[in-house]
């Protein structure tokens, strides 16, 4: 009897397996505009100085690597905390809010999930129609029923209106999973009107949201993307945020993250915070201290913070740059309407609004790699291959 012969094969992930094609390619001009990753003007995704700065002071200082708490490293935490809530947010010193340190965000939805399963138990997720695929499965896997509420249109175009009619008929008690910025994939974000109008149907509603906050700093600025996530952790008492620093650490790899609960009383945050790691012990027993130690030493450090700042700024601009660039090079071919859409999203993805057909000739002619649903990494463009790129999309438009 062979133990394994039923088990199938799964189709590659539909985001990290681009980059193995990418990688397989030998075409020296291909571009990969696929998983959400910054590179800058030279194709490389940096490190930022300020966490090189930071890793050179942990190589001479760390004491230890014995292992980091259930919650993690708590320097890390509570500057995470006032990262994500404000410096001065009265809810910190209240004791209201708790952040437990995960392998990235990716870690902090899966605990998230996990929680909900285990503790709310009959509770639906509902997600963006559309939403990150993995959002998808991970919830999947926690068991949970996963529905859709509407977001983008046929049109490629916000509907906002879609989305509150859909919200308003939630059953009550239901999570809804919310973008805090840079929505991915389609880039579209909410206005704070429409962040007002979402957080009158949660309350009308009683839904617990929980909010994925995987790009601060990307879309409008470090303080202003976290505009909705304050709003709602000032307005509800109960709240889960989960945080990436991922991508405005540039610590992809190091999987860094954390899952923050805001919780009506002190006990029963902490009644909250010992079930969640009840359940990261038997997920992954500790976190990884690393990229967490890093983050701590530039938030707590004037000058490392200062630095970290503006580089993570002009990330920020240089991506807005991009999609400006990328619309310009389009208008030649007579497509800067149709794509306009595209200096109007935020963060580091556009949907585009190109057919799956579309990205499979993009990559096939000309070895330019984008998601299948047409999300496309303008984070991963480049000055010098916009032309490039608009050129291919001009032939396959056609
Ligand atoms: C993406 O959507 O490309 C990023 O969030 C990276 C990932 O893990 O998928």
């Amino acid at each position: 009897m062979s133990h394994f012969a039923a088990i199938d094969r799964v189709p590659g992930d539909p985001i990290l397996g681009l980059l193995d094609a990418y990688r397989a390619d030998s075409n020296p001009a291909k571009l990969d505009l696929g998983v959400g990753v910054y590179k800058d003007a030279l194709g490389i995704t940096p490190i930022p100085y300020a966490v090189k700065l930071a890793e050179r002071q942990l190589v001479e200082h760390e004491p230890t690597k014995s292992y980091i708490g259930g919650h993690g490293d708590a320097a890390f935490g509570e500057q995470l905390l006032r990262l994500v809530l404000g410096a001065d947010n009265a809810l910190l010193g209240a004791g209201l809010a708790g952040a437990t340190q995960t392998p990235g965000g990716t870690g902090a939805l899966r605990l998230a999930g996990d929680f909900i399963a285990a503790q709310l138990p009959g509770r639906g997720i509902w997600l963006s129609a559309p939403t990150w695929p993995i959002h998808e499965s991970i919830f999947a896997t926690c068991g949970l029923r996963v529905e859709h509420y509407p977001y983008v249109g046929a049109d490629n175009r916000l509907d906002v209106e879609a989305m509150l009619d859909a919200l308003q008929r939630v059953p009550a008690g239901d999570v809804v999973l919310l973008h805090a910025c840079c929505h991915n994939p389609t880039g579209f974000d909410l206005s704070q009107h429409d962040w007002q109008r979402v957080l009158e149907v949660v309350k009308a509603r009683e839904l617990l949201p929980l909010i994925d906050f995987a790009y601060q700093g990307f879309g409008d600025g470090l303080e202003q993307d976290a505009w909705a996530v304050r709003l709602f952790a000032a307005e509800l008492p109960e709240l889960l945020i989960t945080s990436s620093c991922s991508k405005n650490f540039g610590l992809y790899r190091e999987r860094t993250g954390a899952l923050i609960v805001r919780a009506e009383n002190f006990e029963k945050l902490i009644d909250i915070r010992s079930q969640l790691a009840f359940l990261a012990r038997n997920l992954w027993s500790t976190p990884p201290a690393h990229g967490a130690a890093v983050v701590a030493s530039i938030l707590g450090d004037a000058q490392l913070r200062t630095l970290w700042t503006e580089e993570v700024e002009a990330m920020r601009l240089r991506i807005a740059n991009l999609r400006n660039g990328l619309v310009s090079a389009l208008a030649p071919h007579g497509l800067a309407e149709r794509f306009a859409h595209i200096t109007a999203q935020r963060g580091m993805f556009s949907y585009t609004g190109l057919t799956a057909s579309q990205v499979q000739r993009l990559r096939q002619e000309f070895s330019v790699y984008l998601v299948s649903s047409g999300r496309a990494n303008v984070a991963g463009m480049s000055e010098q291959r916009l032309d490039y790129l608009a050129d291919a999309i001009a032939q396959v438009c056609r």
